[in-house]
């Protein structure tokens, strides 16, 4: 990908996205709208994977036929809110790899503190998609993405919800290699750090929580 930010404004997305942001969507719409956008982003965030040719015969005769080449994706959920998106995207790749990386932030410091990081073996040898529904400070994206980087990864991808101007800009000085594939670019954030118009607490409505 060579955008640092592309916008997927697909109808479908769109739309599902509109049922998103509403306030009274109930929790099970949210969630079947959360797995279909995260298909449909998932499409366009592994659009120019790399690819090889198997030699394969069809009913009629042989033919050298496209397929993924490399190892498996890595798909790296950032905790919680990131859980959502993860099983839109095992739909269209099911053989993905799976990790997590759980960060808090320290209420005296500030600084992001890691409290879980499990991720698949080899994390050089793969594309990994990181994911978070809502790109707000950019702050925890940041700090998730220096951990990737820190076990190995070095060809890594973003895929969101919803962006903040200012999450975009964060990830953009922080890890300008990084590209962000996004349903919608949002206003700004709140000084409460929401996105406004936004969503609310994208992990308190896909999981019933307050
Ligand atoms: N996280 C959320 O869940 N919502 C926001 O608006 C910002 C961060």
């Amino acid at each position: 990908m060579t955008e640092h930010l592309t916008i997927v404004d697909h109808p479908l997305i769109q739309h599902k996205l509109t049922l998103m942001r509403e306030v009274d969507t109930p929790t099970a719409v949210f969630r079947q709208c959360l797995r279909e956008i995260s298909q449909l982003l998932a499409y366009e965030i592994t659009r120019n994977l790399a690819m090889t040719t198997r030699r394969i015969q069809t009913p009629l005769q042989e033919m050298d036929a496209p397929e993924l080449a490399g190892k498996k994706l890595a798909l790296v959920s950032i905790l919680r809110a990131g859980n959502g998106l993860l099983d839109g995207m095992l739909d269209l790749v099911p053989s993905a790899r799976v990790g997590f990386v759980g960060l808090y932030r320290d209420e005296e410091t500030l600084e992001p503190v890691e409290y879980y990081f499990k991720v698949p073996e080899a994390l050089e040898d793969r594309l990994v998609i990181a994911v978070d529904p809502m790109l707000a400070t950019g702050n925890s994206s940041a700090a998730a993405i220096d951990k990737l980087k820190e076990a190995g990864a070095r060809n890594i991808r973003f895929m969101c919800l919803l962006a903040a101007p200012e999450g975009v800009a964060r990830m953009k000085e922080a890890h300008p290699d990084v590209p962000i594939v996004t349903a919608a670019l949002d206003s700004h954030l709140n000084e409460m750090g929401y996105i406004v118009p936004g969503l609310g607490d994208a992990g308190d409505r896909m999981f019933g929580t307050k």
